[in-house]
């Protein structure tokens, strides 16, 4: 999820440390310009496989797209480091970042 647009793991964040930041979810991140896009480019590229870690990393990747809309490879792996795929679609992730972001084509 996102507290105030910064991602966060919410497994592992109380309530109490979440005060009057704004939360969003996976189920709004589709509602804002990049969540959107980004949603868009997971469906194009294909990029799931069985989906558990891909919550994740469409908020990781959102919240990377909205402060750096034209990131490198290098922003690109800071960003998502720590969002562990068991399905190994790392390459897929990175793909849809790209397109999401217009650096590449689906
Ligand atoms: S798609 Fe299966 S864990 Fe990432």
């Amino acid at each position: 999820m996102h507290l105030d647009g910064v991602p966060v793991r919410a497994c592992v964040t109380p309530i109490s440390g979440v005060g009057e930041q704004k939360v969003t979810t996976i189920e709004g991140v589709g509602k804002t310009a990049v969540g959107a896009k980004v949603q868009a480019a997971w469906k194009a590229v294909d990029t799931p496989q069985c989906g558990y870690c891909q919550a994740g990393q469409i908020m990781s990747a959102t919240a990377l797209l909205t402060t750096t809309p034209k990131p490198t490879d290098e922003e690109i792996d800071a960003a998502m480091n720590g969002n562990l795929c068991r399905c190994a679609t790392y390459i897929r992730i990175k793909k849809a970042i790209k397109v999401a972001a217009g650096l590449e084509k689906a």
